[in-house]
């Protein structure tokens, strides 16, 4: 009898933890035809369309990074899922002090110029890997902020090993779930797990297989151990969706993983502050925001960096309209800060104590 409760109790709460998935990110995509699909991403029509907008504010070129890929493989791309919300009970939402006066610009590459993984722009290749590269990018910056130490932590690691609890590798996962990775489990270096690598069609750079690559928890090079490289975060958090807030949590601890709702137009952009003009909804995205500013015209503006390689916008970098939660990138911003575990060696059970650079 007291069994059999348990159990439907148990059920109930499986019912509606399934129940609870959050619509932060969760403007569905549109449905789109085979037919839609299978044409191309990139079209004559939607630059025209935006160059020719008189408040469009941004200009779309036919971008060299996807000149010949499809629909479908643009969404590819696009691999932010909806956060299921029993992954955000308990997560704490940081605001942080109004009276703390802000700059009216900011550019986490200039305010930090010794850390050059700022101003990286990455490639995701052909994997749905965006949710880990806004993560793995973000914290890599906060830990050269806060310990003065360039790092490039491993995307690889998290896509191939945080498994289900990230959602699914290259077909998508949750922003948020790959920072509570970072607390509990760590992140290896990108030296000791690179993200591409030469072993044919079973890496994320390939078509037109991209599967998720395999966790194999063990550095490429030979001399250089998992579990010591290994980098933690001390906290895992939600920046409350306020463009003060956000601004705040930039100029204080660097840059942070957002996530947003992209449309086709988004494809074609080029330069200046992005606003969505045309185009169907194809999907979720996450990119690393690094700064704020306003346009000589008065637009207000955040920058970002994408990780579609330097031949897709301005130079890999985007622009998007500030203080109007435009295609929703102010609704859920994610981050956490570094720990010093394994940063700092210390060999205990002798009389050494030596500080290690990485
Ligand atoms: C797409 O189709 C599914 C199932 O047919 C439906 O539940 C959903 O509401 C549709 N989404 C949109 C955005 O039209
Ligand atoms: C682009 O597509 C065309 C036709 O679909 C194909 O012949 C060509 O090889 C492709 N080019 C590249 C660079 O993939
Ligand atoms: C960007 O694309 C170029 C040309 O395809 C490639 O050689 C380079 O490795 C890419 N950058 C990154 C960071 O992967
Ligand atoms: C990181 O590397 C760059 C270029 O190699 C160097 O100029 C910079 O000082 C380094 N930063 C730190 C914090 O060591």
């Amino acid at each position: 009898m007291a069994a059999d409760s348990t159990t439907k109790l148990c059920l109930v709460s499986v019912v509606l933890l399934l129940g609870l998935v959050s619509s932060l990110q969760g403007v569905s995509a549109d449905n789109l035809t085979k037919q839609k699909l299978n044409s191309k991403i990139l079209q004559e029509e939607i630059v025209k369309k935006v160059n020719e907008h008189p408040n469009a504010g941004w200009k779309a070129a036919l971008n060299d990074r996807f000149s010949n890929a499809t629909v479908a493989e643009f969404k590819r791309l696009l691999g932010v899922k909806p956060t299921p919300k029993k992954l955000l009970l308990g997560v704490p939402v940081v605001s942080h002090d109004q009276s703390l006066k802000l700059p009216k610009s900011f550019d986490a590459r200039t305010a930090w110029p010794q850390c050059t993984s700022i101003g990286n722009i990455l490639d995701q290749g052909h994997c749905g890997s965006c949710w880990a590269f806004g993560a793995v990018e973000s914290l890599s910056d906060r830990f050269c902020i806060q310990f003065g130490m360039n790092i490039t932590l491993s995307v690889n690691d998290l896509l191939a090993c945080c498994g289900f609890r990230c959602g699914d590798g290259c077909d998508g996962g949750y922003p948020i779930a790959a920072w509570q990775y970072f607390s509990y489990s760590g992140v290896v270096t990108e030296e000791c797990d690179p993200y591409f690598d030469q072993t044919g069609c079973s890496h994320p750079g390939c078509e037109p297989g991209y599967p998720t690559p395999k966790c194999m928890r063990k550095c490429v090079s030979g001399n250089q151990l998992w579990g010591e490289s290994k980098h933690y975060s001390v906290s895992t958090y939600t920046v409350k969706s306020d463009p003060q807030d956000i601004m705040a949590e930039i100029y204080k601890n660097g840059p942070v993983e957002v996530s947003f709702t992209v449309y086709e137009d988004f494809a074609h952009y080029k330069s200046g502050v992005y606003k969505h003009i045309t185009g169907s909804n194809i999907g979720g995205h996450a990119v690393k925001l690094i700064g704020w500013g306003t346009t000589d015209d008065g637009e207000d503006y955040w920058l970002l960096a994408n990780q579609w390689n330097r031949s897709w916008g301005d130079d890999g970098y985007f622009m998007i309209r500030r203080g109007t939660n435009e295609c929703g990138i102010e609704d859920e911003p994610v981050g956490g800060l570094p720990s010093s575990k394994n940063v700092f060696k210390v060999i205990t059970g002798s009389d050494e104590i030596s500080v290690a650079s990485v």
